[in-house]
């Protein structure tokens, strides 16, 4: 996969490029990440690539011109699925991770300021946005885009499983984890975890990940397909019943 960032801030990636798995998947050559400045492809003598809002009002707007000759510089761009990070945007999720995460080129641009030239929308496929609040740039956004999508390329992670099993994959909220030691200040691990059972564990854990995400997310109740058992999972935690 190709993923090409153009930000006014390109030094917001560097950390980020130079850790962990993101790092990794470059080592790997799953991922080309590239980062364009494209105050580089301003024509004006200072480089210059904001203005005032036609209209009137506080803050100043970015140029569509140094954007659109950035992304024409780009190979196949217009092959590129393109996205703008935006306050307006579709509100981003796994779904949407995993969607973008099938593409073979994605371009991500980051605005900044009061945001981009509205005329950008015509250059793009979708507007993304990270949630209901105002970030300075659009960097961090792009940032979390990036992190999400990369992780899902096959051969990134080192075992496939946890995607599969992690939160929002199949719908609900991930069971609760444990590690040594088995007791802490008096805190024990659930006996079952350590009984070897697998079956046991298994149903366990799908009982925790639904109540879990009955307690604290139960918008997502409502989009997931239940079993047969996870609907008697559910009848015990609405009564407040273990399991
Ligand atoms: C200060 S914001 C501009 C906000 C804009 N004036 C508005 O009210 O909608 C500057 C840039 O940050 C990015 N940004 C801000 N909030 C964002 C969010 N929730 N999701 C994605 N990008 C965001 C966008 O790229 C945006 O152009």
């Amino acid at each position: 996969m190709r993923i090409d960032i153009l930000t006014l801030f390109p030094e917001m990636f560097e950390g980020i490029l130079n850790s962990s798995i993101i790092k990794r998947a470059i080592e790997k050559e799953k991922v080309t990440i590239n980062i364009y400045d494209f105050r580089d492809y301003s024509t004006n003598k200072h480089k210059k690539v904001d203005d005032y809002s036609y209209g009137g009002g506080a803050g100043m707007i970015i140029s569509v011109e140094p954007i659109v000759n950035c992304l024409r510089d780009i190979p196949n761009y217009s092959q590129a699925y393109k996205i703008i990070t935006s306050p307006h945007g579709t509100p981003y999720n796994q779904t949407k991770a995993n969607e973008l995460s099938q593409k073979e080129h994605l371009i991500i641009i980051c605005g900044h300021y009061e945001g981009i030239d509205y005329r950008i929308t015509n250059y793009i496929d979708e507007e993304i946005s990270l949630g209901d609040f105002i970030l300075t740039g659009g960097e961090i956004a792009s940032l979390a885009i990036l992190d999400s999508v990369v992780r899902l390329l096959p051969g990134v992670l080192g075992n496939q499983d946890s995607i599969h099993d992690e939160s929002f994959s199949q719908g609900l909220l991930e069971y609760p984890q444990y590690t040594r030691p088995e007791e802490f200040d008096g805190y024990k691990v659930p006996e079952v975890l350590l009984s070897g059972n697998h079956e046991l564990i298994r149903k366990w854990r799908r009982f925790k990940s639904l109540e879990l995400t009955y307690h604290k997310r139960p918008d997502l109740l409502t989009k997931v397909n239940l079993t047969k058992e996870d609907m008697e999972f559910l009848e015990k935690i609405k009564k407040g019943q273990s399991l």
